[in-house]
């Protein structure tokens, strides 16, 4: 199989030791080996979001959807009403979650690409005085757009309500600090930003949020939380079969994040996107994002020339060897497709990238901007 560039918002390239630490001699997940790896992997994710004793790290076997519907389906009842703010597909996909489980929630409703304004959010909760949870994607994946997570954090200590954030796309590639940022539920996955392999994701989850959880009637077997919680404490083990090797890869991609840094992660990726930002503005590519305060720091969406077909654009890239994704419900009918800089990539890959980008739309689509 061919080695491609992945400049996709995941999964994502790893680096050798990762890859190397899915492939460990067989465990059985019920012995202390695998017990001491859920411990680390736990105390990891506790310290890259500065979650003190008082949160706990749940890991689940399951994309990033399991562990969003874990959250929901385990912590939610309908004595709760959740104010959902939903600017994109993964707003929506929240949505969809909360239709599935019939739960009952108020829906701040905006276009893709649009900024929950603080404003629509206070008016919502004083309608609306049943509202017990807000919300909402930190980073909506399907934009590339950091959503006001401190300014909604404010509003939820005003108000004295939850505030549950699908960081999915967000974790190991945003400042996160759930103590600062008063996140009370917080999920992700290894396979984006943090740079480790897809099939596992996690919830961190404040640990006043357990008496909801014993409370709560089961709504499913293999995503009840109250199970992970007790298996968890017990002894660090989980309900069911876990995929321990993506377990064991997720650790080793912890202590990579960890050993690099936050603040030198987080520059590695802004100066990345920044790289790539510039080449398309100078190809006379338009942005979706233009305001950089509110742009991802690894998810830059743009709009192919009208002429090019976008699958014909992707396909040609990626025979150059770059992944990347096309846009998704009304942005992909405007030919928008996402570039991502997450995971094992390089300064120098973004500046090859963008010569064989330069290169296909000149040479194989006759723009030159
Ligand atoms: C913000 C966000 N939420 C949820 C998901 C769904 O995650 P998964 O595909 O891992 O189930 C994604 C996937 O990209 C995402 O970006």
């Amino acid at each position: 199989m061919r080695e491609l560039k992945l400049f996709a918002p995941g999964p994502v390239n790893t680096t050798a030791t990762v890859k190397k630490a899915a492939s460990i001699p067989d465990l059985c997940h019920r012995r202390s080996d695998f017990e001491d790896i859920i411990r680390e992997t736990g105390e990891l994710i506790k310290e890259l979001f500065n979650a003190g004793e008082e949160y706990l790290p749940l890991i689940l076997t399951g994309s990033g959807t399991a562990s969003n519907e874990a959250v929901y389906s385990s912590l939610c009842s309908n004595e709760d009403t959740i104010l959902l703010i939903n600017n994109g597909e993964f707003g929506g996909r929240l949505k969809e979650i909360m239709d599935t489980y019939k739960l009952t929630y108020v829906e701040l409703e905006y276009k893709w690409g649009g900024y929950p304004k603080v404003e629509d959010i206070s008016k919502a909760i004083r309608e609306n005085p049943s509202i017990g949870i807000i919300s909402m994607v930190f980073q909506e994946t399907s934009t590339g757009m950091i959503n006001p997570v401190e300014k909604v954090a404010e509003i939820c200590r005003e108000n004295d309500l939850l505030f549950f954030i699908d960081g999915i796309s967000a974790v190991g590639g945003e400042y996160i600090d759930v103590r600062k940022q008063g996140i009370d539920v917080l999920t992700g996955v290894p396979n984006k930003a943090i740079g480790g392999l897809p099939g596992v994701s996690f919830v961190l989850m404040h640990t006043k949020l357990r008496k909801r959880i014993e409370k709560n009637n089961p709504k499913n077997i293999y995503l009840n939380l109250k199970k992970f919680v007790d298996f968890k404490l017990r002894n660090n083990q989980t309900p069911n079969t876990p995929g321990v090797n993506a377990i064991n890869a997720f650790c080793q991609s912890l202590k990579e994040w960890k050993e690099e840094g936050r603040d030198v992660r987080l520059s590695r990726y802004r100066e990345n996107a920044g790289i790539i930002r510039n080449c398309l503005k100078k190809a006379n590519l338009k942005l979706l994002i233009e305001d950089e305060s509110i742009c991802s720091n690894t998810v830059t969406s743009v709009f192919l020339p009208k002429h090019i077909e976008t699958n014909e654009f992707l396909d040609a890239m990626e025979d150059r060897g770059f992944v990347f994704y096309e846009g998704k419900g009304p942005l992909l009918e405007q030919k928008m497709i996402q570039i991502a800089n997450m995971g094992n990539i390089t300064k120098d890959d973004c500046h090859e990238m963008c010569d064989v980008l330069r290169d296909v739309l000149e040479n194989t689509f006759g723009y030159s901007g």
